[in-house]
């Protein structure tokens, strides 16, 4: 008994500690991916609506590469997390396409964050009978830029 009272009050505080310097991740600011494509988020607001950019290296259209807008919503639930998830889309402005990102902000053991997502890229297709081939999906890795 009086080893509880003294090992629950601890631990609390072990915990308690461990989130105070638990650092969180955060979405803001510039990053770059796995296939060498940069993105710039701007703050994210209270509701955890954000808005920015993104220059993609690689396409899937032969038009020449634009810097194109990005729309996304981080969560932010009343238990607001250190290592929230989000979503994205590009509207990409120099083709027909679309991607959506969907993923979550961790800090790896060395402290460093890095955005792990998954993505679909919509490309248009003429007609009903190509809609099987129009969806792609991938993967990438961002750190910050
Ligand atoms: C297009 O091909 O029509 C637009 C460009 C798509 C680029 C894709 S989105 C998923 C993947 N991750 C990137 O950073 N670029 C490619």
């Amino acid at each position: 008994m009086v080893q509880a009272t003294l090992f629950l009050p601890m631990l609390f505080l072990a915990l308690g500690a461990h989130s105070l310097h638990a650092k969180k991740c955060s979405l803001t600011g510039t990053w770059v991916n796995d296939l060498g494509s940069n993105m710039t988020i701007e703050s994210v607001d209270a509701e955890g609506v954000f808005a920015g950019s993104y220059h993609t290296a690689v396409s899937a259209s032969p038009n020449e590469i634009k810097k194109s807008p990005l729309q996304g919503s981080q969560q932010k639930g009343r238990n607001q997390k250190s290592q929230p998830t989000f979503g994205f889309t590009v509207n990409w402005s120099f083709s027909d396409s679309i991607t959506v990102f969907t993923g979550q902000c961790f800090v790896d053991d060395d402290g460093k964050e890095v955005l792990k997502t998954m993505w679909l890229l919509r490309s248009h297709v003429d007609e009903r009978g190509d809609d099987w081939k129009a969806t792609r999906v991938g993967t990438n890795v961002f750190t910050r830029l």
